[in-house]
Formats: C-alpha cells, sequence, structure tokens
C-alpha cells in the first residue's frame, strides 16, 4: 500500500464543460483513483475550479455579476454536474480560495528572492475602443507560425504553440472587434525559465513511463528554445501582486513595488499552484470536521514536501493543450523554490523542505464531436449538464472511456455510442447478470447452490480468467485506459462463453451438481465483473453487489486466484436478481439526440466553431 496523488487538470470556471473536457482528464482521473483505492491505497484526488484572469472578468460581465459573484455561482454549479459525474474527489477546490491567494503569493517571493524573478518593462496591448488592456487571450489574428487566423494572443489552438500578443498578424479585440489597438508600457515580472532549460531536459529525460504524446510535446518545447515567461497581468481579477512585502533578491535587490501595484498574476501562475492550494483546503475542511479550526501545515505538506511527502506518487491528468503548462511552467515554479541563485548567480540548495514534483504524466488527445469541435456557441455536441438527461452517468463514463482519445484524436458520433452501449453494456454484461440470476432465483431458491464440483469447463474459464486479470491489472496501472476497458470486456465475454458451455439450463434436466456449479460460478462471475466495472462504472458495480446483499466493503481489486474468486459467496447465500442493468437504445433515439445536440457539420463550420 503506498500514497498516492492524483489530480485533474482544473476546467476553467466558465460554463459547463463537454464530454471533449471531461474525458480529457477529470473522468480518466477518477478511473485511476478508483481503480488504485480498490486496490488499498492510500489515494488523494484533488480538482478545483480555475477561476483567475481575464476571461472570467469578461464572462461574468456578460452575465452582469461580479467577478466573485460568477465564479461562486459556476463553482457550485459544475461540483453538482461532477458529483452527478460520480467524479470521487477528495476535495474540489477554488483557485480563488484564501489558501491558494497564500500559496501564490509567497511562491513569487520566494522566487523573487532566490533570483528567478526578474522585472520587465513590456509592451502590452491596449484597446482604445474597449479603453483597457487587453489580456493575450483577447488578442485575436493570424498564427505567425501555423497562419490560422483566429489563433488567440495566448496560445494557437490550432498548432499548439505558445503566443504572445504581438506575435500575432493582422490582431484585433476580441471584445470589441476593434482594430484600434496600440501598444503601452508596462512592467511586469518574468519568471527565469530559460536558465532551467538543462534541468528540465534530464528531468524529463528521467521519465521512462511518459506516453510519447507527453514527452514530445514537452521536447518541442525545449527545442524551440525556452522563453522567459511573464507571470503578472493587467487584469483586475486574480492573485494581486503583493511585492510590498518581499525582501531583496540575491543581488541585494527589492522589487518595484509602485510600478507592480494593482497587478495580479497570471492565471497560468495561480492555477496549478491550486493543486496544492486544494489540498490545503482538503486539510482544511477535514480539521473542520474534527473541531479543529484550521488544519496544521504538516496535515498538507506531508502530501507536497520532503521528507513527508517522499513516498508520495504524483499523478496527473490533463489534454495535450495543457502539457507544456505542466511539464515546463509549474515545474519551474517549484525547481524554483527548491534552488536558489547565490551572490555569483550559480544555482544551489534554498535548504528548504523541497516541493514535489510530478511522477507520472497522463495527457489525452482531442474528443471531437462527429468530424469538428464541440461547439458551445453553435450547440454542437454534448455538455455534462444535458448529457445526464438522456442517459446515466454510468453508460457516459463506460462509452467515453472505452473510446477515449488516448492514442490520437477520436470521434464521438450517436452511431457509435448506440453500437458501444448495446453491445458492451446491453447485451454483454447487463444479459449475462440478468440471465444467470434470473434462472438462478427460479430453480435454485434464489440461494447460491452448494452442490457439484468445477470440472473442465470451469478449469478453462480459471485460466482464462487469471490470464485477462492480470492484464486488466496491468492496464490499469499503466493508465491505458481504453485496453483496460476493451480487457473489462472480454472478461465479461468469456463470462458468457462460459454459460454458452456450462449451459445450465441444459444441464439441470440430467445433472443437479453440474447445473449447481455452473449457477454457482455464474453468480460469482456478476460479483468478479461488478468488481471490475467498479472503475468505470460505479452506480452499476453496486447495483450488482447489492442483489447478493454486499456493500462498498466487496469493492477490493481482485487478487486471489480465479478459483478462490470465484467460489467466495457463501453456499446457501440468498440474492435478488437485479431489474434490468441497461436499457437497448434505439435507432429512433438517435434520431432524436441527433436533432436535439446537432449531427454531422461540415468541416469548414466544425472550423468555425467556437
Ligand atoms: N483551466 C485550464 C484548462 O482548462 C487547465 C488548468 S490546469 C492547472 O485548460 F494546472 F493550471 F491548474
Ligand atoms: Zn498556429
Amino acid at each position: 500500500m503506498s500514497r498516492i496523488l492524483i489530480t485533474s487538470a482544473l476546467p476553467y470556471i466558465n460554463g459547463v464543460k463537454h464530454l471533449g473536457n471531461l474525458v480529457g482528464s477529470m473522468l480518466p482521473a477518477d478511473v485511476h483513483a478508483r481503480f488504485r483505492r480498490m486496490q488499498g491505497h492510500d489515494v488523494l484526488f484533488l480538482c478545483a475550479t480555475d477561476e483567475s484572469g481575464s476571461t472570467t472578468e469578461i464572462a461574468a460581465l456578460q452575465e452582469g455579476l461580479s467577478a466573485e459573484e460568477f465564479c461562486a455561482k459556476w463553482h457550485d454549479l459544475q461540483k453538482g454536474h461532477y458529483e452527478r459525474f460520480a467524479l470521487s474527489f477528495d476535495h474540489f477546490g477554488r483557485s480563488s480560495s484564501a489558501q491558494n491567494r497564500k500559496l501564490t503569493q509567497a511562491m513569487a517571493q520566494t522566487l523573487w528572492e532566490h533570483g528567478f524573478l526578474e522585472e520587465r518593462s513590456t509592451k502590452q496591448v491596449y484597446s482604445r475602443a474597449d479603453k483597457r488592456f487587453l489580456p493575450d487571450r483577447f488578442v485575436i489574428g493570424t498564427c505567425p507560425h501555423c497562419g490560422y487566423e483566429n489563433a488567440r494572443g495566448d496560445q494557437c489552438e490550432n498548432c499548439t504553440r505558445v503566443l504572445d500578443p504581438p506575435d500575432l498578424i493582422n490582431p484585433r479585440s476580441a471584445i470589441s472587434g476593434s482594430t484600434d489597438l496600440e501598444i503601452r508600457e508596462s512592467v511586469h515580472l518574468f519568471l527565469r525559465q530559460a536558465m532551467f532549460a538543462d534541468k528540465l531536459r534530464a528531468w524529463i529525460g528521467s521519465k521512462n513511463d511518459w506516453p510519447q504524446l507527453v514527452t514530445s510535446i514537452a521536447l518541442k518545447w525545449l527545442d524551440e528554445g525556452l522563453q522567459d515567461r511573464g507571470i503578472t497581468r493587467d487584469v483586475d481579477w486574480g492573485v494581486p501582486v503583493n511585492a510590498e512585502h518581499w525582501g531583496a533578491n540575491p543581488e541585494g535587490r527589492k522589487p518595484n513595488a509602485e510600478a507592480l501595484k494593482g497587478k495580479v498574476f497570471y492565471v497560468w501562475f495561480d492555477a496549478p499552484i491550486e493543486y496544492i492550494g486544494a489540498t490545503w483546503e482538503w486539510a482544511d475542511a477535514r480539521a473542520q470536521k474534527q473541531n479543529r479550526p484550521r488544519a496544521d501545515n504538516a496535515d498538507w505538506e506531508r502530501w507536497w514536501r520532503a521528507p513527508g511527502a517522499d513516498d508520495v506518487t504524483y499523478v496527473q491528468f490533463m489534454g495535450k493543450d495543457n502539457v507544456p503548462f505542466h511539464t515546463v511552467g509549474f515545474p519551474v515554479t517549484l525547481f524554483g523554490l527548491n534552488e536558489r541563485l547565490d551572490a555569483a548567480g550559480k544555482f544551489t540548495n534554498a535548504n528548504e523542505p523541497k516541493w514535489k514534483l510530478v511522477d507520472r504524466l497522463k495527457g489525452f488527445n482531442w474528443l471531437n464531436y462527429y468530424g469538428g469541435k464541440f461547439s458551445t456557441s453553435q450547440k454542437r455536441g454534448v455538455f455534462v449538464d444535458t448529457a445526464l438527461e438522456i442517459q446515466p452517468a454510468d453508460v457516459w463514463r463506460w462509452r467515453l472511456m472505452a473510446n477515449a482519445p488516448e492514442g490520437a484524436d477520436s470521434a464521438f458520433t450517436w452511431e457509435d455510442f448506440q453500437t458501444g452501449v448495446n453491445s458492451d453494456l446491453a447485451n454483454v454484461l447487463g444479459n449475462f447478470v440478468n440471465r444467470i440470476t434470473r434462472f438462478g432465483a427460479a430453480r435454485f431458491d434464489a440461494k447460491v447452490p452448494a452442490g457439484g464440483a468445477p470440472g473442465a469447463a470451469e478449469e478453462k474459464l480459471f485460466t482464462e480468467i487469471d490470464q485477462r486479470l492480470a492484464a486488466l491489472t496491468a492496464f490499469h496501472e499503466q493508465m491505458e485506459f481504453r485496453k483496460a476497458a476493451a480487457e473489462t470486456r472480454a472478461l465479461w465475454v468469456a463470462g458468457n462463453e462460459y454459460l454458452q458451455v456450462a449451459a445450465p439450463w441444459t444441464a439441470i434436466k440430467t445433472d443437479l451438481d453440474a447445473a449447481a456449479v455452473g449457477v454457482r460460478t455464474g453468480l460469482n462471475l456478476c460479483v468478479l465483473f461488478a468488481r471490475i466495472a467498479a472503475p468505470f462504472m460505479p452506480a452499476t458495480a453496486g447495483t450488482i453487489l447489492a442483489a447478493f446483499g454486499l456493500g462498498a466493503e466487496a469493492l477490493a481489486w481482485p487478487n486471489r486466484p480465479a478459483r478462490e474468486i470465484l467460489d467466495a459467496l457463501a453456499h446457501g447465500k440468498p440474492f435478488t436478481p437485479p431489474d434490468v442493468l441497461f436499457k437497448k437504445i434505439e435507432d429512433s433515439d438517435v434520431s432524436v439526440w441527433k436533432e436535439r445536440f446537432g449531427g454531422e457539420a461540415s468541416q469548414a463550420e466544425a472550423e468555425h466553431a467556437t
């Protein structure tokens, strides 16, 4: 048993997330967290809303709310969505929390005092029409690298390169569309990332279990030459820069607090720090349940700082656009806390408890809706709130993970959804449980039969189950989700094939003992199938277990030989056949949903979607 810290990339506060967002980080993180808990590990699974920055400010304006009100409202809404999707966060925090504000400010101060921040006078885009500085994302123009015409000033979503607004060709304001822009001088803090290039390369090079998608994005960044990054902005909403409290850097200089007044930290600086902030929020919430006013620092630091956190394995989940910020941006923040520059400008140990960096990083490609992107503005695609109006969370969880955009982008289509749900869930798992529990109820008095001993059919089944369970466990441990789903299904199929051969409904006419073994093995298979389904489909797993009078205590990951697993239910134990587990999706459902959610769109339309 070990300690495993799992975080999902933090969803932006504004709006309802779509299924692509869900399957790109929060859902696989949940599946992994559930699997690791079932293995008996001490898991801390965290997420939060990502609230800072100009996008929030402007979205709030559009809803006629203050940024605080807007964030409080959307945090609660999102929290509700994820609860209904059965995401089992130990804490779902907020990047605007007092804890994260303290951490962000303290870390920036330390980075300054360690010599890794620099003040620079920068040129910012000012919109005369909008009477304000335009945040990076609100300058739109043509990408200088790939020519994409709707690139945002922070990052081109077409080629994923990170940009600065002045890089854009033909820039315009995203707020008003105005091209009446001017460049004004403004002092900002820069994180001296460039000097960490070798350390980053060595660190990334030591990660031989990262998916190739992740390593290649990270190395591409380093190969292109690492730039220092501005970590403050001329925006109102965010964590305020409090440089008036900071000490001198190794060269003996204090920051120009006057020039930095009224600025906030860049959202990509404080957001990953919220992984730590959320841990602190979690510890405070727990302390309050124990009637303590707040947590001791040690309560959350044991997940994050040496030596307490030395035995923690830290796993991060995210979509591919987030990879640079987690392999370069955030690691540099932590390197910069763990080391300092001496007066001669050389790296030296910071002599403070070290912060933990990510151990395993799982990145995802995009889930598209038919050929194109999900689109909020065009109402194309499925969003987490409306998805649950048409199918239960488990069905979505299963289908999304079985088709996760792991090795490449994948597409969501209603036709695939229908086929996948009907064949995997209704025909294979649902039918198995239904058939054997009903037959057992009718012919064996709804009690696990005692008679008979395993024969050739059972021996063959045991061998197959042993092999497949080992493979399934390995896929989950490697976070190969599509393979884990496929192997889960293969186990269900193996059960169906066994029942065809054992055929207790035929055997019962001539050989009661053979029928009893078949039914007993089948009923134990139901329990096994519930356990292996549980990371993907926790509610369904609970329903199946409940049919046997079993509760959450039965949700351990199976690690015994199949021979034992498949005779674990006490002989004579009563059970109750559950109701039909999965409803078949009809062609008529598909037509209705296509109409409601938008079906196939031309590639051109899809590309213009925002
Ligand atoms: N909000 C970002 C996105 O949705 C992810 C932030 S992850 C964090 O792309 F690490 F910065 F928190
Ligand atoms: Zn581009």
